[in-house]
């Protein structure tokens, strides 16, 4: 419950951040209140794929939040609302209002740009001056992958080491000006819900018999992605984001019951990607907690890229989107 100060006390701000792909994925966390990650991971801003959010508090009875003007209501409230938590001013409650950019029918995950934009808002609404790096962990609290969207252009999420996750937060690896990659989101339907990656990761971690030798390939695929992306080296990049990714799946489609997020059209994509790599296009392929397919390719070859999977039978609906800003306050 939420008592107030005086209705004249206006405490507002508005942010806007940008989704992230992990290129080593985040699939498991070693603390599950304070998402702390079983390992590091290392992502692409996307420009274009953006959540804007504007936070006021005020002496209310309760939160609201809207999404795309849709009032959130349930689970999803209550776990805004202990995000708020953290930041909340004394005992205000706050209005939240925030859309995307993208469909949020397509499937996409927004809770990485979702929770970067909340907690640049929320902070800056509360007058907290947090740093990038305190910025980074706040986001976390939220969504573990909204760490990284604190961050523009590549950024590289530390495991950490410290119980109280202070050292658990994103850096920039280099700015989105280094590298000019494109990412061609292939949405192949607009169908049912997944498994929530949440929910996916702790049941693979429980029960998949391949879950530890998952995280032996992260701490393998860590140094070698990093300097792909120093060295703008796009097949050592493809090699490692397209192992990291199927590892992943591998070690969720061995939990008991399987989390399988593919459907037939995105293994049909996986075959397509590698067909167009042999005919010498620079593309691969990764896969997140549901089953559309996102390609990433050179600013030389998305035209080709597109084109071929543009009126593609197992493509619903194309975006392209180029490396992104970190968060910013509008
Ligand atoms: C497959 O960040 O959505 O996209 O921390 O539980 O909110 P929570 O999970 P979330 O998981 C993202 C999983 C992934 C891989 C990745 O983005 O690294």
């Amino acid at each position: 419950s939420c008592a107030g100060l005086g209705d004249e006390v206006v405490m507002r701000a508005s942010a806007l951040a940008r989704s992230n792909i992990a290129l080593v994925k985040y699939w498991g966390k070693r603390d599950a209140t304070l998402n702390l990650p079983a390992a590091g991971s290392i992502s692409m801003t996307l420009d274009g794929l953006e959540t804007r959010t504007t936070v006021e508090f005020g002496p209310w009875e309760r939160d609201s939040v809207f999404i795309n003007d849709e009032a959130l209501e349930g689970k999803g409230l209550a776990k805004i609302s202990k995000f708020l938590d953290l930041v909340r001013p004394g005992t205000l409650c706050a209005d939240v209002r925030s859309t995307n950019s993208f469909p949020t029918a397509a499937g996409l995950a927004s809770s990485a740009s979702g929770f970067a934009a909340l907690a640049l808002a929320a902070s800056q609404a509360a007058g907290l001056e947090l740093t990038p790096q305190e910025l980074s962990v706040l986001a976390r609290r939220g969504s573990g992958s909204a760490a990284r969207s604190i961050v523009g252009g590549f950024a590289i999420w530390h495991e950490g080491q410290k119980s109280d996750g202070t050292d658990s937060f994103a850096e920039e690896l280099v700015p989105a000006e280094h590298w000019d990659l494109r990412c061609v989101v292939l949405v192949t339907r607009k169908g049912p819900k997944d498994v929530p990656s949440t929910e996916g990761m702790n049941h693979t971690m429980e029960t998949s018999p391949f879950y530890a030798e998952w995280l032996n390939t992260v701490r393998r695929d860590m140094d070698g992605a990093k300097e792909a992306v120093f060295e703008k080296d796009f097949v050592r990049l493809a090699e490692i984001s397209e192992g990291s990714c199927l590892a992943m799946h591998a070690s969720a489609m061995a939990a008991r019951p399987a989390v399988i997020y593919w459907n037939a059209r995105t293994l049909e994509l996986i075959h397509e990607v590698r067909r167009l790599r042999v005919q010498g296009k620079a593309c691969f392929f990764t896969i997140d907690a549901g089953p559309h397919v996102k390609v990433f390719t050179t600013a030389e070859d998305l035209d080709g890229v597109k084109a071929y999977f543009q009126d593609h039978p197992s493509v619903e609906d194309l975006l392209v989107a180029k490396p992104g800003q970190g968060a910013e306050l509008l």
